[in-house]
């Protein structure tokens, strides 16, 4: 079944004594929030935070904690790395893969994202797998070619009753933190190209169920409009997650 979800990616943001007053805030909004209920709502704070915000979360419908990041490897001699099975042990479900940051900042290849989604997979933990292309890349009209490759190379070797438990999340770079978002009609056209190769490879049983978040920009003011697209089924959030109010407020953005 798809499923309808907020979740938001902290990025490095909040020192402990910050980031623990705003999850409880978060979570004493949602409780007053009937309408929140049947949303699958997602934390990924900073790995640290990882283990309290999981027992802050406990007795909220629905509300579950994420990584924003993990390494490829198993275990071992891997310095400053944590591993998905680690994740696990302090009670997250989810880790958000591919993250256009982590593709441009620590080069992140197709090859490694498709290890990382294994070894989360692996673990019984849902990927959050992010794709989405460059300014560049849109303005010469290749952003169809790009999302098809990060998808076809990391994620096409799967199974489909593996690919059935990924999440996906069209995040067009150029829209991370700029305050463009893409167009209800631009995220539109994207997300039923996504679900269309997804058809293609797996069929329409796997590709009617899959999630697909956008992100970029997205806030209390756009949620609704976004939210409304048939192919859009939540939205993975930066900057408004760091607002409690603004952030459930997105959580109550999708259509009656
Ligand atoms: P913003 O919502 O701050 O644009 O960030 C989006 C994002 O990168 C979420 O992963």
């Amino acid at each position: 079944m798809r499923k309808k979800i907020v979740a938001g990616n902290w990025k490095m943001n909040k020192t402990y004594s910050e980031a623990v007053p705003l999850m409880y805030e978060i979570k004493d909004l949602l409780f007053k929030s009937s309408k929140s209920e049947s949303v699958i709502k997602i934390i990924a704070p900073p790995y640290l935070y990882i283990h309290d915000f999981h027992e802050t979360s406990k007795g909220l419908k629905n509300l579950f904690i994420g990584a924003q990041n993990c390494a490829y490897e198993e275990s071992g001699a891997y310095t400053g790395e944590i591993s998905a099975s680690m994740i696990k042990s302090v009670g997250a479900n989810y880790i958000i893969i591919g993250h256009s940051e982590r593709r441009s900042y620590y080069k992140e290849t197709h090859e490694d994202l498709k290890k990382k989604t294994d070894i989360t997979l692996k673990h019984g933990l849902t990927p959050i797998f992010c794709i989405g292309e460059t300014k560049e890349k849109r303005e010469s009209n290749e952003h169809f070619n790009v999302v098809e490759a990060q998808i076809t190379d990391s994620l096409f070797h799967l199974s489909a009753e593996e690919f059935k438990k990924i999440v996906l999340a069209y995040e067009p770079v150029w829209a991370i933190g700029t305050g463009l978002t893409a167009s209800s009609a631009q995220a539109q056209e994207m997300h039923h190209f996504i679900r269309s190769l997804i058809e293609k490879k797996y069929g329409s049983g796997v590709s009617s169920d899959i999630s697909i978040l956008y992100g970029g920009s997205c806030n209390e003011k756009n949620a609704a409009e976004l939210f409304a697209c048939p192919d859009v089924d939540g939205g993975l959030i930066g900057g408004a997650a760091l607002k409690a109010k603004e952030f459930v407020e997105i959580i109550h953005s999708f259509p009656k």
